[in-house]
């Protein structure tokens, strides 16, 4: 079932600039808010929200936002706000874009959208109902070579998907408090942008099935506060495609983010770790640089999915990527969470429509 369209974006008419904020002044927040705030034509930043009411503050301050606060509310009170990057934290997440929503907002939300399914269900419920647009932050699919790669697939030029591949490699070394990472991240948070992009990769497929294994290899000192570092899982799905996506969060030569599928007609891969297209050529070999942030391996892909948020809003069109997708990937994660668990495969069923 296809989510009903969003009103036109009566909160921002398409002839005045589009004030957006941003709730969550983090690492992603920071990100998000310097491209509203400076990188996309016809759009503001327009307030700044932190339950660290010094975070708010020095943001705003930054990037020239009027509004600082630490209670969402406050930014969600205020008419001339059309919509909210909501870049909290995952927990905080279901709460925050079902209160935009019943506000009024247009929502982007970081993946993942919801840590339960349940959850999942009232955001995309709250934005229905609202008339909103809500767009959940999948951004590899707005990197250049997976876009080519998705529409070498839609023109027919891989064939049918049979195996695939995504992987996510976080830039190492690790150095993050283990007990600071909630429990099952490396599904929830990391590998669920490679569910959602093998499921994109795969057209009008689902996903049915997921074995997963997982472990701590790079700090086998936490494994037994449950810390898991490094996972595989296989994915298999209702068109007969078996997809592989593994992670890990500590690849000492920086940002890793691939994926490859083969078909029927061809194979198309995509990813490249590069920063620039250098090479150096010396006695001892060729060496390329490579990007050591997501920010900046991902730059045109965040600009991308954030223009597309804006011109969703501004069309009252339905997001590019919305909360019945962001449902799928969290269901597959769920899945491989209690693979892991039980050993055995389990059934994605609850990732149905
Ligand atoms: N798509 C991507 O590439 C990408 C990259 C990084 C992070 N993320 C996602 O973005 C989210 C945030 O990650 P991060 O690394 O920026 O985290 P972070 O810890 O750096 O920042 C989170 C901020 O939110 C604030 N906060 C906490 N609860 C809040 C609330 N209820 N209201 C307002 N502010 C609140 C915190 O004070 C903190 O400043 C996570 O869901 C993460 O998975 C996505």
């Amino acid at each position: 079932m296809s989510a009903p369209a969003p009103r036109p974006g009566t909160a921002s008419p398409a002839d005045q600039d589009l004030l957006l904020a941003v709730v969550g002044a983090g690492r992603i927040g920071s990100n998000h808010a310097e491209i509203v705030a400076r990188r996309i034509p016809g759009v503001r930043l327009a307030a700044v929200c932190d339950v660290s009411a010094e975070a708010a503050k020095g943001l705003a301050e930054r990037l020239g936002a009027p509004v600082a606060v630490s209670d969402p509310e406050e930014v969600l009170a205020r008419p001339e706000i059309g919509g909210v990057l909501v870049t909290a934290p995952a927990r905080e997440h279901t709460a925050l874009v079902v209160a935009a929503a019943e506000a009024g907002k247009h929502v982007f939300v970081e993946k993942p959208m919801a840590v339960t399914l349940h959850d999942a269900d009232r955001a995309i419920r709250a934005a229905e109902r609202a008339g909103t647009v809500l767009q959940v932050g999948f951004n590899r699919r707005f990197s250049p070579g997976f876009a080519a790669a998705r529409a070498a697939i839609d023109r027919g030029d891989v064939g049918t998907p049979q195996l695939m591949r995504s992987l996510t490699r976080d830039p190492g070394p690790f150095t993050a408090d283990p007990a600071r990472i909630p429990a099952w991240t490396i599904f929830l948070e990391t590998l669920i942008h490679d569910f959602d992009l093998l499921c994109w990769l795969n057209p009008g497929a689902a996903p049915v099935r997921a074995h997963a294994v997982a472990d701590a290899l790079i700090r086998p000192d936490a494994r037994s506060s449950g810390h898991l570092d490094t996972a595989v899982a296989t994915v298999v799905f209702d068109n007969g495609a078996i997809a592989t996506a593994e992670a890990s969060f500590s690849a000492l030569y920086g940002y890793d983010v691939r994926a490859e599928v083969f078909g029927s007609a061809g194979m198309v891969t995509m990813g490249d770790g590069r920063s620039t297209d250098m090479a150096l050529y010396g006695a001892e070999g060729v060496r390329i640089d490579t990007s050591r942030r997501d920010t900046d391996l991902m730059r045109p892909a965040y600009l991308a999915e954030l223009t597309a948020f804006t011109e969703a809003i501004r069309r009252g069109a339905p997001a590019p990527v919305g909360g019945r997708d962001a449902r799928t990937a969290l269901a597959t994660a769920l899945a491989c969470i209690d693979s892991v668990r039980s050993g055995a495969p389990v059934e994605i069923a609850e990732a149905a429509p």
